[in-house]
């Protein structure tokens, strides 16, 4: 892959909130988290698990939790990322948000679209809703499907006001 393809396959990633009726095979979201595993983490402690999640049942009470989770009436699946605090104590959350990152670029090399809900306000509901024990905190929930949407990018804060040099 050259320089200019990969930086135009990071810049093409879109949250995708909508998305078409039809499955998601589990295979498929399996590659994807085998990729993610490959994320750092501090002292490659890897404080993550995945939640595959295709019941409907379970998406439709997960999309209850706050009005920024509707996305996941719509998804055919959901991958929540937990961290494990005893495994990583200073940085799990850190570690296990760059595993749902690594994840989600993964799912858009396999054309798979998603959207990170998130979590951090919500973490017992989270935990009772999907049947995760209170040694792990639910980091992210990736809501994923085929997109039916191709959203522009979203705008972005210019370079100049978010680098500083350090002289
Ligand atoms: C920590 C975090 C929490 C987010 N929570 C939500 C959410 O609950 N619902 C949602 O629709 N999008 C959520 N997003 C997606 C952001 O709104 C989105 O990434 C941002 O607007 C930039 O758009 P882009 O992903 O298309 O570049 C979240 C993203 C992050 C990183």
């Amino acid at each position: 892959m050259s320089e200019k393809q990969c930086i135009d396959f990071l810049l093409s990633r879109r949250s995708i909130r909508v998305f078409e009726d039809r499955d998601v095979p589990t295979d498929l979201l399996l590659k994807a988290i085998d990729v993610a595993r490959y994320a750092p983490s501090a002292r490659n402690s890897q404080p993550w698990r995945f939640y595959i999640v295709k019941r409907r049942d379970i998406l439709d009470k997960l999309s209850a939790i706050h009005g920024g989770a509707t996305p996941l009436r719509r998804a055919k699946a959901a991958i929540i990322v937990t961290s494990v605090p005893s495994e990583s104590p200073a940085s799990h959350q850190v570690d296990a948000a760059l595993a749902a990152m690594y994840l989600w670029l993964a799912l858009h090399c396999l054309g798979l679209g998603a959207v990170w809900i998130q979590t951090l306000r919500n973490v017992e509901e989270v935990r009772s809703i999907a049947g995760i024990p209170s040694s792990e905190v639910p980091i992210a929930i990736l809501a994923v499907g085929w997109p039916a949407e191709k959203p522009s990018p979203k705008p972005r804060k210019p370079l100049e006001s978010v680098v500083k040099i350090v002289e």
